[in-house]
């Protein structure tokens, strides 16, 4: 691992354990709401360790801030298609009544997380977090990497009280919206500008563009319920001057388009392909 990539990690883990902690806290400090059940999912989850830094991974993030904070009424759903990083979760978490791991393809896997927090909550006041760090932009690739914008766009519209966090590649972004203007077609790639509609969410915070040996990438937090824009972690309004600045530098306007949201296909009764591993 490059120095630029072990930078890149820590300050990822760090910018996301700070995304994640700030609804975490509002939900537990708040009288009513720390009554509801917490839901969280994190659809490229990893394996729970970043080995070479030395530093947890997003699902083990989201586990020690629930534990810092003490909220506790929580359920955690963990998605990871690589089955051996998915194994190393299952360790690394250890035995957890309210965490579920998932070896298997995130695709739909939304609608079922729809489903189960129907059991408990009506979806318009259930409250949580999407997770979304893929390695490059929010699109599904053809070989199924990444996740589906449009399923997110679906899922959102009904969550209304869920925020989501992503980590997302500047640099891929700009790679397929230039294929997509010589005529390689990519399907449902948003660009930041696109996001508040598409995913309908009033209120958005982003971190400048950060680089790492070659990549870059910014960070998107949408929420429905305004917060402060924690400068101190670099997170700025979307709409400020400097949101204004960061939206510029990482859209090339003239290829800028809106990915208009549309159906998706009926729900399987698991994830694609996957193994669902033993539930705690
Ligand atoms: C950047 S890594 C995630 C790192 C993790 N969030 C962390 O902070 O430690 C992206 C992960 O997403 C997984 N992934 C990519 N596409 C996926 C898909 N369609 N379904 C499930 N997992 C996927 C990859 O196997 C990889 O482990």
């Amino acid at each position: 691992m490059t120095q630029g990539q072990s930078a890149y990690t820590k300050d990822k883990e760090r910018a996301i354990g700070s995304a994640l902690s700030i609804g975490m806290r509002i939900v537990r400090s708040h009288p009513k709401l720390s009554q509801y059940r917490y839901w969280h999912i994190d659809v490229c989850a990893g394996s729970g360790w970043n080995e070479q830094v030395g530093v947890p991974g997003s699902p083990r993030v989201f586990l020690d801030i629930a534990k810092s904070i003490d909220l506790e009424n929580f359920e955690a759903w963990f998605i990871e298609r690589d089955r051996s990083a998915a194994e190393s979760l299952v360790r690394s978490i250890g035995p957890d009544k309210r965490c579920f791991v998932i070896n298997g393809d995130n695709r739909d896997v939304l609608k079922m997380f729809s489903k189960r927090i129907a059991q408990f909550d009506r979806p318009k006041y259930a409250i949580g977090s999407v997770l979304i760090d893929p390695n490059g932009w929010l699109y599904r690739g053809r070989d199924g990497n990444g996740f589906d914008p449009l399923e997110l766009s679906d899922f959102l519209s009904t969550h209304r009280r869920i925020d989501v966090v992503m980590n997302l590649n500047v640099r891929t972004f700009r790679m397929l919206r230039k294929n997509e203007a010589l005529g390689h077609r990519v399907m449902d790639l948003p660009a930041v500008s696109d996001m508040p509609a598409l995913f309908n969410k009033e209120h958005w915070l982003l971190s400048d563009v950060g680089s790492y040996g070659g990549n870059s990438w910014v960070r998107l937090i949408g929420r429905n319920m305004a917060t402060g824009d924690n400068r101190a972690m670099g997170h700025y309004h979307m709409n400020s001057e400097k949101g204004t600045e960061i939206v510029n530098a990482i859209e090339v306007r003239e290829l800028r388009g809106v990915s208009a949201p549309g159906s998706v296909s009926a729900v399987p009764e698991r994830c694609d392909g996957g193994v669902q591993l033993p539930m705690f």
